[in-house]
């Protein structure tokens, strides 16, 4: 079955968590639809993890839609979710329209993702009045990591917690279909989840939001460059696949691989007539 806004919608109402997942190839997309994710998203943080930024500014439209399209390809099932990069709709309004066309006409992608509260609930509404889906994104919003002062938990002192449920509401008003909460405390998440009729997908929210969302090179131990805090790593293939590599490099080195098996084969009488 395809996951669509609507059935995220469904599983607020009935109590169902939401899963989702960061992809950026074919390859991944199809193992996480194959697993029975709820949704992907092309995350702009593949500019860290498979860019090796180091933050997620540097991302361009002709990067997300060059991956959104690849996820799209792999994902039957799962709804997928394209990220609009750093300046792509915070200029103006007509912006964050075309670039949201792009990502959807181009990259294929179900919905489009973009970060911020109150500040960009005219992108929202304008974007969703063209037919695109919008998941929003408030806490920490990874594109204000300057104005943050760095990667830092949100919504922590009475006034930043008040700001945070306005926006959530203002943008659930603007019409989103759902709201990225990042690193925001626990209580304030549920309270917020509780106070708005649209999905939260939280990733470092705690457990009482509608849906959880994780880097997938996270999760699976392959980027060790940094461990947030809600991260829990579910397999380390990050070993696995230095292993992997390991065990090739003997093997090429020591003549064992390629085998017979790995091998094709000529007639030893044309081979002779080549001398
Ligand atoms: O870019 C990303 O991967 C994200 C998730 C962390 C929500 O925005």
């Amino acid at each position: 079955m395809k996951h669509t806004v609507s059935t995220f919608q469904k599983m607020k109402e009935e109590h169902k968590k939401i899963t989702m997942l960061t992809a950026y190839d074919y390859s991944m997309a199809k193992l996480m639809d194959d697993a029975g994710i709820h949704g992907i998203l092309v995350g702009d943080s593949l500019g860290m993890v498979m860019l090796g930024y180091e933050d997620t500014l540097s991302v361009t439209m002709e990067d997300m839609i060059h991956h959104t399209a690849a996820v799209a390809r792999g994902a039957k099932n799962a709804l997928v979710v394209g990220d609009m990069p750093f300046m792509s709709y915070q200029a103006s309004v007509y912006d964050a329209v075309v670039n949201a066309g792009r990502l959807m006409k181009e990259g294929r992608c179900q919905a489009v993702k973009l970060e911020g509260g109150a500040t960009v609930c005219q992108q929202i509404r304008a974007i969703t009045d063209a037919s695109i889906p919008v998941m929003a994104h408030i806490g920490l919003t990874p594109q204000s990591v300057n104005a943050f002062g760095g990667f830092k938990v949100q919504g922590k002192t009475e006034q930043a917690a008040k700001k945070l449920l306005a926006d959530a509401k203002a943008v659930e008003e603007a019409g989103a279909f759902a709201v990225v909460l990042e690193c925001v405390p626990d209580k304030l998440a549920a309270l917020i989840s509780k106070s708005i009729s649209i999905p939260t997908i939280g990733i470092g929210a705690g457990a009482d939001c509608d849906g959880q969302i994780l880097v997938y090179q996270d999760m699976l131990a392959m980027f060790s460059d940094f461990k947030p805090k809600f991260v829990k790593q579910f397999a380390d293939i990050g070993m696995a696949m230095k292993d992997g590599f390991s065990k090739y490099i003997e093997e090429v080195q020591t003549g064992t691989f390629p085998a017979q098996e790995h091998t094709f084969k000529i007639d030893d009488d044309i081979i002779e007539k080549l001398y």
